[in-house]
């Protein structure tokens, strides 16, 4: 089974890029920050404190989250609810970030993310998929760019979507996330030892994926 890990900080280009490189290798496409923000979204609905394990826990227990394709791209859903885009507000991600600190929510992320393997190789995208949820991986890779581009693009996804923003309001969130995400405990963002790291700062997202490309034509995958 070909399992290639992408992680990174927020605004680094990692979903573009996992999508095009699943597409094009006919792999899928898993994107765990989604189910983290899905997790964070529930959680906001039952007005459950992100600091308490025992509700997460419960939460956890129950959340049903599941992918499908359709022609705009990836939809997450929610307890059979379509929530992709209301799962990209700031103030989900921000949640998010939260309660992905708290054990029974890795746990439960990590058991579903390693099912969904089960269904066929993937290329999975976030924080720790090549540090914990697949240590195994053919491949990994850590994205990182400035953090005034990362800024930059959350900046113009947000205004894209119609939504009021300023970018030094946005920076400071990309730099308060990034920081929350790398000093925790438990699966803190950091590259695997075996990852290759891609500066995405001035290429696009292509150029991103050709030069992985690139660098999996060099592997055992070629072989
Ligand atoms: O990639 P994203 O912005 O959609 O992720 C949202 C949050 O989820 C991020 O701030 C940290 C958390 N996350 C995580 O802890 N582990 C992952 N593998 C992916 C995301």
């Amino acid at each position: 089974m070909l399992i290639i890990t992408i992680d990174g900080p927020a605004g680094a280009g990692k979903s573009t890029v996992a999508q095009r490189l699943a597409r094009r290798l006919n792999l899928l496409y898993l994107d765990t920050g989604a189910m983290y923000r899905a997790v964070a979204l529930q959680a906001l609905r039952e007005k459950i404190d992100p600091t308490d394990e025992l509700a997460l826990d419960r939460l956890c227990k129950k959340i049903s989250i599941s992918f499908a394709e359709d022609p705009r791209g990836q939809r997450v859903f929610l307890q059979g609810e379509d929530v992709t885009e209301r799962i990209r507000e700031p103030e989900v991600g921000w949640m998010a970030s939260a309660v992905s600190l708290k054990r029974p929510v890795r746990e439960a992320m990590v058991a579903l993310q390693r099912g969904m393997a089960s269904q066929g190789g993937l290329v999975a995208e976030g924080r720790d998929t090549g540090t914990v949820v697949f240590p195994r991986a053919e491949a990994k890779f850590f994205l990182v760019a400035d953090p005034r581009e990362r800024a930059l693009r959350r900046f113009r996804e947000l205004k894209a979507r119609g939504k009021e923003a300023f970018l030094e309001e946005v920076e400071g969130e990309v730099r308060k996330r990034d920081d929350q995400d790398s000093s925790r405990d438990l699966a803190p963002l950091k590259p695997a030892e075996d990852a290759y790291r891609i500066d995405s700062t001035g290429l696009s997202p292509e150029e991103v994926v050709e030069k992985m490309l690139k660098i999996l034509g060099k592997t055992s995958l070629s072989r």
